[in-house]
Formats: structure tokens, C-alpha cells, sequence
């Protein structure tokens, strides 16, 4: 996966107004671009919407699905919000961690209660997730 420089962040985000308001969009679409936002993409957001730095990675830092870290390319995150718990999410994320092959985190609701256990794999819902099904789409992502 090639990471944008600042000078395509600076094309990317062209059409977006220069303002704080444009941070989530700006930050979503590099996420988009890259599927990581490293320092330099955040530094490059910032400039691009003259926001100072701190705030980029502030706002960044504080929303669960953006992965900030380069090394943190396909966490994963079991839901283990109530309707989860009763179908096992619990002993799926136990079963994860004790791996310890990737970043693996419990997370809230994922609005995917229709087929619980509920799991993110960087950005691929798994509905119902299993063992197996992580399994397979880490192979897909692996750097
Ligand atoms: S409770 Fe797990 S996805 Fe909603």
C-alpha cells in the first residue's frame, strides 16, 4: 500500500474549505487513500486546512476507526456491546488477544447486532465473526 505525500494530500483535499469544520471529511478521505494515517499524512492534513497539527492528531486520535499508527494497518475490534456478549464476543475477543498477532481491542456497538458476534478487521465488518473468518481476512491485508 503506497502512502499519500503531502502533495497529494494537498490534492486530495483541494475542494474542501479551509477550515477546522473539513477535519473529519479531510482525515476520512487520506484513511480512504491509505488506510492508515501516519505523522506526515497528519501534518499534511493540517497544512492543507491550515489547522494546527495537535489538533489534527487530537481529532484523529480520538476516533476509534481511524488506525494512526503505520504498525496498526488491520486491528481488530470485537463488539462487545450486549447483543455480542450473548453470542460469544467475549470469548472471540479472549481468544484474539491470547494470539497477540495483531493490535485487537473491544469496541461498542458496530450496527451490525443483526448477526452477532460483530468484528472489524481494519475497515472489513465480519457479521457473524469467528476465528476463521479474522483468520482469513488478515491474510488479505498482511503488509
Ligand atoms: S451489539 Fe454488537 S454490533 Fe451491535
Amino acid at each position: 500500500m503506497k502512502e499519500s505525500n503531502p502533495a497529494s494530500i494537498q490534492s486530495l483535499l483541494a475542494d474542501l474549505p479551509k477550515e477546522r469544520a473539513s477535519l473529519l471529511p479531510a482525515l476520512w478521505r487520506v484513511f480512504e487513500a491509505d488506510g492508515v494515517l501516519t505523522r506526515e499524512a497528519l501534518a499534511a492534513v493540517g497544512e492543507a486546512l491550515d489547522v494546527p497539527a495537535a489538533e489534527v492528531y487530537g481529532v484523529a486520535s480520538f476516533y476509534a476507526l481511524f488506525h494512526v499508527e503505520a504498525q496498526e494497518r488491520a486491528p481488530v475490534r470485537v463488539c462487545t456491546d450486549v447483543v455480542c456478549s450473548l453470542f460469544g464476543a467475549q470469548e472471540l475477543l479472549n481468544a484474539l488477544r491470547g494470539r497477540r498477532e495483531k493490535p485487537v481491542y473491544a469496541a461498542t456497538c458496530l450496527g451490525r447486532c443483526d448477526a452477532p458476534p460483530a468484528a472489524l478487521v481494519g475497515r472489513q465488518a465480519l457479521a457473524p465473526a469467528s476465528l476463521e473468518g479474522v483468520d482469513a481476512v488478515l491474510k488479505g491485508v498482511q503488509p
